[in-house]
């Protein structure tokens, strides 16, 4: 779920801000009449209600000393009012100012249409409206701004519709710019008649699907054609190769499909080169001319054949970045003489062969990406030679021999991860303790050696599983402040657990299984509060379990199974909230009482019950099953957890996985509908996880529910207007969407609060919110990821379950798991029902969270955050209240987010609509104490703000 491309991004971002060039202007040289000159802008300042950046605007002073005017011979040529708080129209008077050749209102809040009123600016050259709240289309006659203008700029507004032909007409233009618009329709080819133009940017907008005119070829002084988030479809015209001046060219995120042109790698100025995010296919051009090359990013397509030869005469390239392709065959040993490279991205593609020695050697080379590959020999001696190498991501190859000794003489290493591939020998002494390494990777290797005293200051994650790590745990293991993973799994390290192990304060997972360790546990483990996952098992430990295993707070997994335990479990393991407990195959004894809950631990795993699930009433009715279809019969089992009566058998449900009765298809398995009983035509849904590779399926049965799942209501091109197809108009509005938010939150607030031990549901979403034929919310999914838990591999460990844009920021980056994240998720969910966006657009800038928070800090009107559907005048005060406690859900720090509870009160205190007469008496509901509990961690300078102008 992380993206692991960091260095590429930082490319994209870096060359924008280096090319945001503006052209020279020189103004002419005529004469006016002073006075009548400033009694326009007078009037002009009048016109825009006096604005106080405006305020030194006054008669007694001579206003060619005004900064906002420039006068050249005492006539006004220039106005440039940027960020000036304008919020009224044009006024036609501002072309009586007839010298004027350069207006600049950028950053403004000018609203309307296209002001046409400057079609009279005879002289105009520089027209730049960028960043203001214009809407409509842009005219079809907007050729009639002055023949003059160079320079024009739109961006950033509300323009809709097509772009119209006129646009052609600019004959002098050098500078087109409507990046971030709403143009909803077409661009004409005709901007291919602009011979001067040396600029174009339309990035950013929403065009219908449209490929690039072959006329663009006609644009041989462009330099710089940025044209990324376009729906750009076809193919790239061989014409390009005809832009001869081209010097910055990205066209990525788009869906352009066919071959990159051989012309466009013949361009010789072409510096920088952007195809990232496509449908590309083919080979790379073999012959490559373009030597002014620094940043080649063609990642993300589906491109086959070599990298080319020629590439190795790229002489001033800094960035490579080819990944996630079907590249194939060796990587050009020239490559790695190239004098200026500083990133080369190429993971997962199906590159071969030995690596070139030379990486780095040569060049101040950061970032070395090449994992997913099957890249044999070693890895490059030289990576770190000049002492800037940042990050080594070299894992799931065949690379063998020893990690080079250079890399233990790399400060500036921060993440070294070679796992899963045939590295063997010792680890350099001096990457164990490199002053900023992060993350040190080295699993499913033939490592050998001793563990290291010291590691580095910064190491948080280390992880060594599956390696032949042998001795003693250090007691040095004490200054590894730093570590919130560790990960020794399936190594040969033996002797006692130190207590010095015990003494890191931010340790969240310990894994040393399947080692030699013996002895006693530490029996003081008080600093161990952090932890989450202790996996000791299949070790040779002995003695009782001490008593302070069970005032560990956080912990959710623990696994002592296969060691040779002995004597009473402590009765504080029962207090323990814990997800998974394996006790197994030791000698122990007793019974574990747990308020209402009991663990067995003599078996396998645990079983939970829900506290007055008989007596109260079913707040949500999901039930599990669980199928092993393990190879050996023998070994299959049927685990059952329910909540109901089952009406049903197994054969029922096995027999009913047919095609037929298939009704969706996701990322993790089929959903099928499948009947119950035929008479009273009962169906159940049942989700099959699949995971062919090993032959274990697990099958989730879930109620079948008519109106399916939230997101379907909320999202999507067309919204149902009934899924279940009955003929009626039905809108989601707000108050299903408040009963929507209370069904879903009892079911999280029974989950977490009413049941012993809690269950974390871990992937709370839209999807997963399942509707019935009255709108009322189950959770669905329930179980799920504790039950990957629950299987204990390392692997499922180190995944993180989870769903993009729902994910609590500390679950994805520390894997820490407790109701937080189920509350951080709910709280997304809530901002989806407010503003009908999606939880995510891809990426982690464009999520529901981030945006609702950056619009409540820019103190945008609430208004403009709502969903259309919901946009009544009547429940805007509720909506505000639910808007608030979704910020407060998403809330950065775990600790400040409210209990599931509390959550549930707030919305059902919304629910009860008071009458006007109580609404007179409190207008603001009862989430005040909470909201001031919890300082915003998001930016605290902002803090209150936020909250004021909700
Ligand atoms: C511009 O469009 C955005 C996105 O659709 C919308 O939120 C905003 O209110 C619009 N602004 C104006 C002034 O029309
Ligand atoms: C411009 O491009 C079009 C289409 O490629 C072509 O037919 C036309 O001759 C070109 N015009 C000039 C002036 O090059
Ligand atoms: C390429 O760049 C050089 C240097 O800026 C410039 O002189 C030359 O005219 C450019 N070539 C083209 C075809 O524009
Ligand atoms: C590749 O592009 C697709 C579609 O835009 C995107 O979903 C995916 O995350 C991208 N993968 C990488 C590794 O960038």
């Amino acid at each position: 779920m992380t993206k692991n491309t960091p260095s590429s991004s930082q490319i994209h971002l870096n060359i924008l801000t280096f090319l945001l060039f503006t052209l020279p202007f020189h103004g002419n040289t005529q004469n006016n009449n002073p006075n009548q000159e400033q009694t326009i802008l007078l009037s002009l300042k009048q016109h825009w209600s006096n604005p106080p950046s405006l305020s030194h605007w006054t008669p007694s002073s001579d206003h060619c000393t005004w900064p906002e005017i420039t006068c050249t011979d005492g006539s006004i040529t220039r106005l440039e009012i940027i960020n000036g708080s304008i919020t009224e129209t044009i006024p036609p008077s501002i072309c009586d100012l007839n010298n004027l050749t350069y207006i600049d209102l950028q950053w403004n809040y000018i609203p309307g249409f296209f002001p046409t009123v400057l079609y009279n600016c005879s002289k105009l050259e520089y027209l730049d409206l960028s960043t203001n709240y214009f809407i409509g289309a842009i005219p079809d006659d907007i050729n009639r701004l002055s023949s003059r203008l160079r320079y024009l700029n739109l961006g950033v507004n509300n323009f809709t519709g097509d772009i119209p032909p006129a646009i052609g007409s600019l004959p002098s233009l050098t500078s087109l710019q409507l990046v971030t618009n709403l143009f909803n329709g077409s661009f004409p080819p005709e901007i291919g008649n602009l011979s001067n133009l040396e600029e174009l940017v339309l990035s950013y907008n929403a065009f219908a699907p449209q490929s690039i005119p072959s006329s663009f070829g006609n644009l041989t002084k462009l330099r710089n054609f940025w044209m990324t988030e376009a729906n750009l479809i076809g193919e790239i015209p061989d014409a390009i190769g005809n832009m001869s001046a081209l010097e910055y060219l990205d066209l990525s995120v788009n869906q352009l499909s066919g071959s990159i042109p051989d012309g466009l790698f013949l361009l010789n100025n072409l510096t920088f080169l952007f195809l990232y995010k496509n449908s590309l296919s083919g080979f790379i051009p073999r012959r490559v001319e373009a030597l002014k090359l620094q940043v080649l990013d063609l990642s993300n397509n589906t491109l086959t054949g070599t990298i080319p030869e020629d590439f190795g005469n790229l002489t001033s390239l800094t960035g490579l970045a080819l990944f996630f392709n079907q590249l194939s065959g060796e990587v050009p040993v020239s490559l790695g003489t190239l004098p200026q490279l500083v990133d080369i991205v190429l993971y997962t593609n199906n590159l071969s062969g030995q690596l070139p020695p030379d990486f780095g050697r040569n060049s101040p080379l950061k970032t070395f990406q090449i994992s997913a590959n099957q890249f044999v020999g070693e890895l490059p001696k030289h990576l770190c030679a000049n002492k800037v190498l940042r990050g080594v991501i070299a894992f799931e190859n065949k690379l063998t021999g020893e990690i080079p000794d250079s890399l233990g003489d790399c400060n500036s290493l921060e993440i070294v991860r070679v796992d899963d591939n045939r590295f063997s020998g010792k680890i350099p002494d001096g990457l164990w303790t490199s002053v900023n390494l992060i993350r040190l990777m080295l699993s499913g290797n033939l490592f050998a050696g001793q563990l290291p005293d010291k590691i580095g200051p910064q190491l948080a994650l280390l992880e060594l599983m599956h390696n032949k790590f042998s001795g003693p745990i250090p007691a040095g293991i004490s200054s590894w402040e730093r570590l919130t993973v560790f990960r020794a799994s399936n190594n040969s390290l033996s002797g006692v657990i130190p207590q010095e192990l015990t003494a890191l304060p931010l340790l969240s997972t310990l894994s040393l299984d399947g080692n030699q360790l013996s002895g006693h546990l530490p029996s003081d483990i008080i600093s161990w509060r952090s932890l989450t996952t202790l996996d000791l098992s299949r070790n040779q430990l002995s003695g009782e379990i001490p008593a302070a295993f069970g005032l560990l707070p956080d912990l959710l997994y623990l696994d002592l199974s296969r060691n040779a335990f002995s004597g009473q479990i402590p009765p504080e393991i029962g207090l323990l909230r814990l997800s998974s407990l394996n006790l197994s195959s030791n000698r122990l004894s007793g019974r574990i009482p747990v308020e209402q809950a009991f663990v067995s631990f003599h078996c396998c795993g645990l079983k939970f019950s829900c506290s007055g699930f008989s007596s109260g009433r079913p707040i949500y009715n999901i039930f599990e099953e669980k199928l092993q279809k393990a190879k050996a019969r023998k070994d299959s089992t049927w685990k059952l957890t329910s909540f109901q009566r089952l009406n049903f058998t197994e054969r029922n449900i096995l027999s009913s996985l047919i095609d037929d009765n298939q009704i969706g298809k996701g990322g993790s398995g089929r959903v099928y509908r499948v009947p119950i009983n035929h008479r009273s035509g009962e169906y159940v849904a049942v989700k099959q996880i699949w995971d062919d590779v090993n032959e274990n399926s697990k099958l989730l049965v879930y109620e079948y529910m008519e109106n399916r799942s939230l997101d379907r209501w909320l999202h999507g091109k067309k919204r149902p207007h009934s899924i279940s197809g009955s003929v009626h108009h039905v809108v989601l509005d707000w108050p299903k969407r408040l009963h929507i938010a209370i069904g879903a939150a009892h079911g999280l607030c029974y989950m977490h609060h009413h049941c012993s031990p809690p269950i974390v549901h871990r992937d709370v979403k839209s999807s997963n919110i399942l509707l019935d034929s009255e709108f009322n919310a189950k959770i669905a999914d329930f179980g799920l990821a504790r039950m990957l838990v629950k299987h204990g591999e390392p692997n499922t460990m180190s995944v993180v379950a989870g769903s993009f844009g729902y994910m609590a920021p500390e679950y994805a980056q520390t894997r820490r798991v407790n109701e937080k994240i189920d509350v951080y998720s709910f709280g997304v969910v809530l901002l989806e029902l407010i503003t009908g966006r999606e939880a995510h657009n891809g990426d982690e800038t464009s999520s529901v969270v981030e945006w609702t928070w950056r619009h409540v800090q820019e103190g945008k009107p609430i208004d403009d955050a709502l969903d259309e559907d919901i946009k009544e005048p009547l429940y805007l005060e509720e909506i505000n209240t639910v808007l608030k406690l979704g910020l407060i859900c998403t809330s950065t720090l775990p600790s400040n987010r409210p209990a599931m509870n509390d959550v549930l009160q707030i919305l059902l205190r919304c629910s009860q609509r008071p009458t006007s007469e109580e609404k007179t008496n409190r207008n603001e509901y009862d989430v005040a104490p909470l909201l001031h509990n919890s300082k915003s961690d998001r930016s605290s300078e902002s803090d209150d703000s936020v909250f004021s102008s909700v």
